[in-house]
């Protein structure tokens, strides 16, 4: 097998970590552990756990995106798209895993309620403090 050379992200790299073959062009996913992040920081969190699929600043351009069936919506235009209004309650839902993203086939988005529960100590308490900042940076993102 050839063998070849790796460009990983570090830092992006949540449950999905992206390795990038310079001479192969193809993008591979690799599922790994969530890093335990600081539930304070809505960007670390972001950073940590989004960016590699919905792209740095939001707009549905991470590196993992390539390897995706779907394309990861653009996140700054949540807003827009909803009469102008930052849709707090729906971005919860989602988050928990109570709203259903695809009506058939695989949801390819991660169901994050399990996953913040664990880097959480299985406290809800701090489950929530993690999406209500990570709303609160999504919500900073959104484009006027
Ligand atoms: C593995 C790639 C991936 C990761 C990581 C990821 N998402 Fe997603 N996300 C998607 C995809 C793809 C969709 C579209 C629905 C689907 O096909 O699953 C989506 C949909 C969404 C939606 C619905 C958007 C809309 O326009 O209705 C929100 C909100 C969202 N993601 C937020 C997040 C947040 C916050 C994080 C980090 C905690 C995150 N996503 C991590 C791939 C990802």
């Amino acid at each position: 097998m050839k063998t070849f050379q790796k460009l990983c992200v570090p830092g992006l790299l949540a449950m999905v970590a992206v390795c990038t073959s310079a001479q192969q062009q193809s993008t591979e996913l690799k599922h790994e552990a969530a890093p335990v992040t600081s539930a304070a920081s809505g960007s670390e969190m972001y950073k940590n756990y989004c960016a590699s699929c919905h792209g740095k600043g939001g707009k549905g351009d991470g590196p993992a995106a390539a390897a995706l069936k779907a394309a990861p919506p653009d996140l700054t235009t949540l807003a827009k798209r909803n009469d102008g209004k930052y849709p707090a309650q729906k971005v919860t839902s989602i988050l928990q895993g109570k709203e259903k993203l695809v009506a058939h086939g695989d949801q390819e988005m991660p169901v994050w309620g399990p996953v913040f529960s664990s880097v959480s100590g299985r406290s809800e308490g701090i489950v929530d403090l993690r999406i209500s900042n990570l709303n609160k940076f999504l919500e900073s993102l959104q484009a006027k």
